[in-house]
């Protein structure tokens, strides 16, 4: 896809924005797996924010406002303590700042678990205040009759299996899921219900990669391996962990870039001009009409 520069009057700056086009649709997506296999994997990343989504959309087929923002953006310990109005807050800035990619807004802790009903009005929050084209929950069985009640009225749902990381307290940690029979079959299980009961995808987080290979195998719609499998029918990363934004890498992720170091050093290079008097030159200084070194500042 082609990014053209325009000027956005509305803000008087001018972004690499994407010529707007058609958007991708969930059952596009859904369809990309067909009699069990998937001959274009889907390409999904998180977004939190309308720049990143800018920059993140031309290249993606599914953008994900994932309460891992409560890490990522807010410092917090873990996904727990992220709210439905931050949820619905991101990703409102997310559809904003994208014009190809269907977007995917998690729906954070303790605003869907106690019933299909109160899922559905969390959701219907979500997808009416936001634009968003579908949401993700966490869980597999127990989540089942929610999925299917959402799906009949209207709400597309990705669920998410595995390492659920809203579960952390029951669960423990972080660690990879499946390592036994019994919680292999589990997590087998929990995909097989969410498959069943309607979801269009089902992101597998950190499990052993039979696990993953046989699940992506064993489902008809497409899975989204993360921590799981190169076999799965699509991945996902976490994109401040891709860009290397962060000290602690899981083993999962691969770094494509070195941002915090290209941060670091701006960041000291004008500190250093700033404490030099060198910042700001003559080019970021106005000066009265006639007298600027380039009439187009003054
Ligand atoms: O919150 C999130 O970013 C996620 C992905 C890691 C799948 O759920």
């Amino acid at each position: 896809m082609s990014t053209t520069f325009q000027l956005d009057t509305s803000t008087s700056r001018a972004h690499p924005t994407p010529a707007p086009m058609k958007r991708l649709t969930i059952p596009q997506v859904r369809a990309r797996k067909a009699g069990g296999t998937t001959a274009e994997p889907v390409v999904m990343l998180t977004a939190y924010t309308a720049r990143q989504a800018q920059l993140l959309d031309a290249h993606c087929d599914l953008l994900l406002v994932g309460d891992s923002l409560g890490q990522v953006i807010y410092g917090l310990p873990s996904s727990v303590p992220v709210t439905l109005d931050m949820m619905i807050a991101h990703g409102a800035a997310v559809v904003r700042g994208s014009y190809h990619a269907a977007v995917v807004v998690d729906m954070p802790f303790g605003s869907y678990e106690a019933s299909p009903e109160m899922a559905f009005a969390s959701a219907a929050r979500v997808l009416k205040e936001t634009g968003c084209a579908a949401i993700k929950l966490e869980g597999g069985e127990a989540m089942a009759e929610t999925v299917a009640f959402l799906v009949r009225r209207g709400i597309p749902v990705m669920g998410h299996v595995g390492l659920t990381p809203q579960a952390v307290n029951v669960l423990g940690g972080y660690n990879a899921r499946g390592r036994d029979a019994a919680e292999a079959d589990k997590i087998m299980a929990d995909a097989r219900a969410l498959d069943q009961a309607g979801a269009f995808a089902v992101v597998i987080e950190g499990v052993v990669e039979p696990i993953a290979i046989a699940i992506t195998r064993a489902i008809a719609c497409p899975t989204i391996g993360i921590g799981a499998s190169a076999q799965c029918d699509g991945q996902v990363l976490v994109t401040d962990d891709m860009l290397g934004l962060f000290e602690r890498v899981p083993r999962f992720v691969k770094v494509y870039d070195n941002i915090a170091e290209t941060i670091g050093k701006a960041a000291a290079r004008y500190a250093d001009d700033v404490r030099a008097r060198r910042f700001p030159g003559p080019e970021q200084t106005y000066q009265p009409r006639g007298q600027a070194p380039d009439d187009k500042l003054g």
